[in-house]
């Protein structure tokens, strides 16, 4: 968010545009549907749906709960917020292990855009054209092996996040997502339509949806949880900045819902479109990362219209990633500016070099750096894990117990525009069953 001035939303659906722009991105399209593969499948997304809708929807809601009556950014929110009920002043804790976060997922999650910028090129090259599942996959290992031109489009992936931060056009954005995000869910059907003509949708189907039971582990519950929080850009104060421009007439569970729903359809669409491309050629469940890189090529390589459908795929990939991104670097360039004297624009080159100068370790760990290891982690590993499975689950622990268990339980009552029935129901949710939940899963992975 830019913070000219402490402005409000110019209406609920440009709001509603800017937070699934936050929440929509490779977390939906890359992210999920490797973490599917790699937990063993639907096991993993029925948890998956539960953390959402148990843990991620109440999470998002007290997050703008607490932005919105705060007016301000995460930290000062936190800490203004905590003072007028009495609390500690330990909750703002809360605020900077968000502004930590978001650093660290910024680093690795630019690496990535540049993936989906270089294959934006590759679309275009006709790299994909007839090619066969070895080819495409060498393809891919060859971007991985090659620190150069990995270093290029992380480069101009985080060049293209600082522009925009910087000049505070976020507002610009908004009009973009509006007719960007529907052309990504057009495109989805058409990638899901071809996964019918496979062979192996009901297979896909049955994959995402079927649950094997013998597959759930504390390990696949606690990524299960994590992904849940890091696709809803939730616990890193995120979601409390965009709540501090929200106006009091706006309704903010239903608003979480509407969000919440569409992030979950656009992974359950990425899901459906890759798994028939996967089954259908023999591909490697346990791709990680490249999961996408492997499988979607594929698919434009070798249909009608491949090119064009394949170039519009990546650039709206690259989109997502950019809003989204854009929503990780904002928070730390906000707390830089306010804790130096410097100018946005310098706050922005400075959080924004020092971003990209950890992504470059990021990406040295696909190569040059495969074997330094942390943990057993490489760098890329370990950024990833650190944030989805401490951090963010962490935060919004914080965050939960905060609005649950620190504020004033009629004011948020009158807030959420509760009767007494359902108020209970979302007391019990989150002042029990969230934070038991966190914390069960937490204690049971380790
Ligand atoms: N939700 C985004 C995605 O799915 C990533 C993201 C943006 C994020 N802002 C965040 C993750 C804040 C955690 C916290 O791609």
């Amino acid at each position: 968010m830019s913070k000219l001035s402490h402005a409000h939303w110019s209406s609920k659906l440009t709001f509603i545009l800017a937070a699934t722009g936050s929440a929509v991105g490779l977390g939906n399209i890359w992210k999920f549907p490797y973490m599917v593969g790699e937990s063993g499948g639907a096991a993993f997304v029925l948890v998956y749906l539960l953390c959402i809708a148990l843990i991620g929807l109440p999470i998002l809601t007290a997050e703008w709960l607490i932005g919105r009556r705060g007016q301000e950014n995460p930290v000062n929110s936190m800490a203004e917020l905590a003072k007028s009920a009495g609390r500690s002043k330990g909750w703002v804790m809360v605020g900077v292990s968000g502004v930590l976060g978001a650093f660290l997922i910024l680093s690795f999650y630019s690496v990535i855009g540049g993936w989906s910028l270089s294959y934006t090129l590759s679309s275009v090259t006709g790299d994909f054209t007839g090619q066969d599942a070895d080819a495409i996959g060498g393809l891919f290992s060859g971007m991985l092996g090659n620190p150069g031109q990995l270093l290029l489009w992380h480069s101009v992936f985080m060049l293209l996040v600082i522009g925009i931060v910087a000049r505070g056009v976020t507002k610009g954005l908004e009009g973009a997502v509006r007719t960007l995000m529907p052309a990504l869910g057009v495109l989805l059907v058409v990638l899901v339509g071809y996964g019918m003509t496979t062979g192996y949708f009901g297979q896909a189907v049955s994959y995402l949806f079927n649950p094997d039971w013998t597959k759930l582990t504390g390990e696949v519950v606690l990524a299960a949880l994590g992904h849940a929080f890091f696709t809803l850009s939730l616990g890193m104060g995120i979601m409390m900045a965009y709540g501090s421009y929200l106006g009091e007439e706006v309704n903010l569970l239903k608003t979480a819902r509407t969000v919440v729903i569409m992030d979950t359809v656009i992974a359950l669409g990425a899901g459906l479109a890759i798994f028939p491309i996967v089954f259908a050629n023999g591909l490697d469940l346990n791709s990680g990362p490249g999961l996408i890189f492997v499988t979607l090529p594929l698919a434009f390589g070798n249909m009608t219209g491949g090119m064009l459908l394949g170039l519009m795929f990546f650039l709206l990939l690259t989109f997502a990633a950019l809003t989204s991104a854009i929503s990780l670097l904002e928070p730390v360039v906000e707390f830089v500016e306010e804790r130096t004297p410097l100018s946005r624009v310098s706050a922005t080159l400075v959080a924004g070099v020092a971003t990209w100068a950890l992504g470059i370790a990021a990406l040295l760990s696909f190569n040059v750096w495969s074997e330094v290891l942390f943990f057993g982690l490489n760098i890329f590993d370990l950024l990833d894990k650190l944030t989805s499975k401490f951090l963010l689950p962490l935060t919004g622990l914080g965050v939960i117990m905060f609005v649950a268990w620190g504020l004033d339980k009629e004011g948020v009552r009158k807030e959420l525009g509760m009767d007494i029935y359902d108020f209970s129901l979302w007391n019990l949710i989150t002042r029990y069953v969230a934070p038991i939940g966190v914390l069960a899963v937490f204690v049971s992975s380790l």
